[in-house]
Parts: structure tokens; C-alpha cells; sequence
């Protein structure tokens, strides 16, 4: 039995930094499956495929070449962390999420990351699809104002001049979308611990996230 912790939710909860902390604090593997989608969708874009093109997004969800390696993602192995971050691949991959078959084509190579000594699983559907029989499943939430807040101060230090009501529009559609589609909907998997980390720092978050893993993985954390 490999231990694998899912943490769900939308973004700007903080649940990437939370995940990839909580993987080095384990030891433990860190998938981000948002990294798949969002490739995926720099991908179809390169492409120039339609999001609603399902039969060829779903072929080539098989077919790219997708690895990551030390932090960094590779697609036909040119490095494209930097480039899958914007907002308008952010939108294509939510776009492209919607699709059943294109989900199905994504499943294995997340369930390939789950190995020993433990996974973290960062994502919309890791505690419900992908790792359904996960004994910790975290749900991380917070206002969608203050998630837009955080959006905006990470872009803001990055140097790009954005303003904060188009990126709340943004978020409430993306949501909205994520939300209310047939396939994987994102919402608390059964039996999650949901956090709402609206008035909580990175560090307050993580300190409730080892309480849970403490007590359910005690050998974990030693
Ligand atoms: O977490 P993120 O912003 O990097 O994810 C980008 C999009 O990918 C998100 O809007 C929906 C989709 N996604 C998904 O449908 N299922 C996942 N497990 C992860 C991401």
C-alpha cells in the first residue's frame, strides 16, 4: 500500500505551495495535476485545436510527452514551467478539463506517479477520481476576493500590470466552470477535512495539514 494525502480545491487556496511543502516535509512524491492540464492546454493551443475538439485532445493527451523532472516541466522535452502559468493557459486547460475522455486519457500517468515512500496529489479530483481510496483526503477552500487578492499580489511581484476586478471575473467563471461540469465536478470528496484558509497564512495551514497526517499516517511524520 503506497500512502497517498489528496488535496483538492480551487486555486489560490494556496494547496500547490501547501502540497509541494508537505511532500518535502514527508519526504514524499508531489504530483500537480493542473501541471498536466495546464500542458495539455499549451499544447493543443500550439496546435491551434479547439477546446471543444474532444476526439484530437484526447489523442493527444496520449500521445505528448509530458515529464517532470527536478520542479520543472517538460513537453517533447522543451522546459515549459514558465509558459503553462499564464492566465489564458490557466483557461485553456479548465476549458479542455471539461471533457470526459480527455480526463480518462490523463488518469494513469497521475496514478503512475503514486509510489513509494508516499505521494501528495495536488489538483480538482485527486480525493474523488484519481486516488479515491486515499486515507487522507484535504480539501483547501477560501473567499474567491481573496483567492483574486493573492492572484494579484503573485502577478503583481512578477511585474505585470493587471487589476483586480478582471481577475475576479476571471476566477468566478473558471470556478464556475469547474464546478458545474458532468465529469469530475470539483467539490469535497467524501470524508474530506475541508480547510477554509481565507484569514490563514501558508504556515497556519500547514500546521492543521501535519496535525491530520499525524493522525492518520503516525509513522509519517516522525
Ligand atoms: O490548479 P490549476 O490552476 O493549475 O489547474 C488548471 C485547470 O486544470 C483547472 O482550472 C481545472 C483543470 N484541472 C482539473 O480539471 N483537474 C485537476 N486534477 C487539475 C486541474
Amino acid at each position: 500500500m503506497i500512502p497517498v494525502v489528496t488535496i483538492d480545491g480551487p486555486s489560490g487556496t494556496g494547496k500547490g505551495t501547501i502540497a509541494e511543502l508537505l511532500a518535502r516535509r514527508l519526504g514524499w512524491h508531489c504530483l500537480d495535476s493542473g501541471a498536466l492540464y495546464r500542458t495539455l492546454g499549451l499544447a493543443a493551443q500550439r496546435r491551434g485545436l479547439d477546446p471543444d475538439a474532444v476526439a484530437a485532445l484526447a489523442a493527444l493527451a496520449s500521445t505528448m510527452q509530458v515529464e517532470f523532472r527536478d520542479r520543472r516541466v517538460l513537453l517533447d522535452g522543451e522546459d515549459v514551467s514558465e509558459a503553462i502559468r499564464t492566465q489564458a493557459v490557466g483557461n485553456a486547460a479548465s476549458r479542455i478539463a471539461v471533457h470526459g475522455p480527455v480526463r480518462e486519457r490523463l488518469l494513469a500517468r497521475q496514478r503512475e506517479a503514486a509510489s513509494l515512500p508516499g505521494l501528495v496529489a495536488d489538483g480538482r479530483d485527486m480525493g474523488s477520481v484519481v486516488f479515491p481510496d486515499a486515507p487522507l483526503k484535504l480539501f483547501l477552500t477560501a473567499s474567491t476576493e481573496e483567492r483574486a487578492k493573492r492572484r494579484y499580489k503573485q502577478l503583481r511581484q512578477k511585474g505585470l500590470d493587471v487589476s483586480l476586478s478582471p481577475l475576479v471575473r476571471e476566477i468566478r467563471e473558471r470556478d464556475e466552470r469547474d464546478a458545474s461540469r458532468s465529469a469530475a465536478p470539483l467539490k469535497p470528496p467524501l470524508g474530506a477535512l475541508v480547510v477554509d484558509t481565507t484569514a490563514m497564512t501558508i504556515a497556519e495551514v500547514l500546521v492543521r495539514v501535519l496535525e491530520a497526517v499525524k493522525r492518520v499516517f503516525p509513522d509519517a511524520t516522525d
